[in-house]
């Protein structure tokens, strides 16, 4: 059979990109996280929602793959933010995958990185998707997830912590320079709020809450950034499984929330970094918005 044509992402090709990546994981929690369907978060996810701004920020950066027949079996998404390139979508339908094809549209995701300080990806547990960045020149730093029920009482309130608005997407913007040398403000968080996402501030750092999940959290210090997360997962009805995803030894201050919340600490995929980034720290990144 013909071999499937890469080319750019049209605006016609979001809700397609959306179900390729929806199918993806999917396949790929019954693959390697199994357990994520008992104590993961229930299976709410922004699609593509949160990346359709992408095509009007970054159209050279969004690619998919198109097979004989016309149906969409894959897509990447690439954005650049005050020098700082990201990776936000890599997926290939599974009865797609194995042939190269994610290889291919790393490879055109990645022409946007040239001229760029540096890079991040924040990877799957797909051992593919991990080799694939390694061989891209990645460095990978390995990564915890919580998962589970928070249990009751375990956290106090934090009236520090209060809802935030679009206005405080400057204080963001602040914080994100700080960690990540490079904000997501209006245009990412923005978009993320757009899609449901809840911002929660303090003074120094904040969280945005998707449905019962934590996105993203960054701030100033740690001890700020303790109280963010823990205000976020405040948020989550009790009972309701909730994800903590993307900790990393330079963040001790989430796993010390996760364990105190009583949630399950499982390795997942790394974080993975090329040139300057930043600290990283005390942050906790997002998958889509990085
Ligand atoms: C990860 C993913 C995008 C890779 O795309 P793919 O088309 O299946 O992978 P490719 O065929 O391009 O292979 C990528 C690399 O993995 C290797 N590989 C292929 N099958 C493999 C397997 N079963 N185990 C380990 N490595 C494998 C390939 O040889 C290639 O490495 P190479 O360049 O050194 O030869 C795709 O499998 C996928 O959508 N997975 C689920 C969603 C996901 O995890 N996305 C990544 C989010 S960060």
């Amino acid at each position: 059979m013909a071999a499937p044509r890469v080319r750019p992402m049209g605006r016609g090709d979001v809700e397609a990109a959306g179900e390729v990546a929806r199918v993806a994981f999917a396949d790929l929690d019954r693959r390697v996280r199994p357990w994520r369907e008992a104590s993961g978060p229930p299976p709410r996810t922004h699609g593509m929602t949160v990346r359709a701004h992408l095509l009007d920020t970054d159209p050279e950066g969004q690619w998919v793959a198109e097979a004989p027949d016309g149906a969409l079996v894959g897509a990447a998404c690439a954005l650049v933010r005050e020098g700082l390139w990201g990776l936000s979508l890599l997926v290939i339908d599974p009865a797609w995958q194995d042939r190269g094809l994610g290889r291919d549209l790393l490879a055109r995701a990645l022409g946007t990185l040239a001229g760029a300080r540096g890079g991040i990806v924040v990877a799957s547990a797909d051992p593919r998707a991990i080799r694939a960045y390694a061989r891209a020149g990645f460095a990978l730093v390995p990564t915890l997830a919580a998962t589970g029920v928070v249990r009751a009482g375990a956290l106090a309130p934090v009236p520090s912590v209060r809802e935030g608005t679009r206005d405080d997407l400057a204080l963001t913007e602040r914080v994100d320079r700080r960690v990540r040398g490079a904000a997501r403000g209006h245009r990412d968080l923005g978009a993320s709020m757009e899609s449901g996402s809840r911002l929660l501030v303090a003074d120094r750092g904040y969280a945005l809450v998707f449905g019962a999940k934590v996105v993203t959290v960054a701030a100033e210090d740690p001890p700020t950034a303790a109280e963010v997360l823990r205000a976020a997962l405040l948020t989550v009805p009790p009972g309701t499984p909730t994800e903590v995803p993307w900790m990393t030894a330079a963040n001790p201050w989430a796993v010390e929330v996760a364990v105190a919340a009583g949630l399950d600490l499982r390795p997942a995929g790394p974080i993975c970094t090329r040139g300057a980034v930043g600290p990283l720290a005390p942050y906790l990144p997002s998958g889509a918005v990085l």
